[in-house]
């Protein structure tokens, strides 16, 4: 492996383990294969996760919209 390669992927492993839940701890990946796996709501990620319902009152809320819409979003 190549030293440009070892950088991308140290660059993509700490992409997926960038926390979006801070109240609960949630990683990102956790939240992205959620929706992978059928999460199509604000609701359904807390039921699968419990991203977005930490005692902060879910200031992660906004983001978790976004990856729903950009995930959600039929291919054209
Ligand atoms: S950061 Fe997600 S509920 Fe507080």
């Amino acid at each position: 492996m190549t030293s440009k390669n070892r950088a991308r992927n140290k660059s993509k492993k700490s992409k997926k383990e960038k926390l979006i839940c801070y109240c609960n701890k949630i990683p990102l990946r956790v939240v992205e294969e959620a929706i992978d796996n059928g999460a199509s709501s604000l609701g359904d990620l807390f039921d699968r996760t419990q991203a977005g319902c930490g005692p902060c009152g879910g200031s992660c809320q906004p983001e978790l919209r976004k990856l729903l819409a950009k995930k959600l979003k039929p291919k054209s």
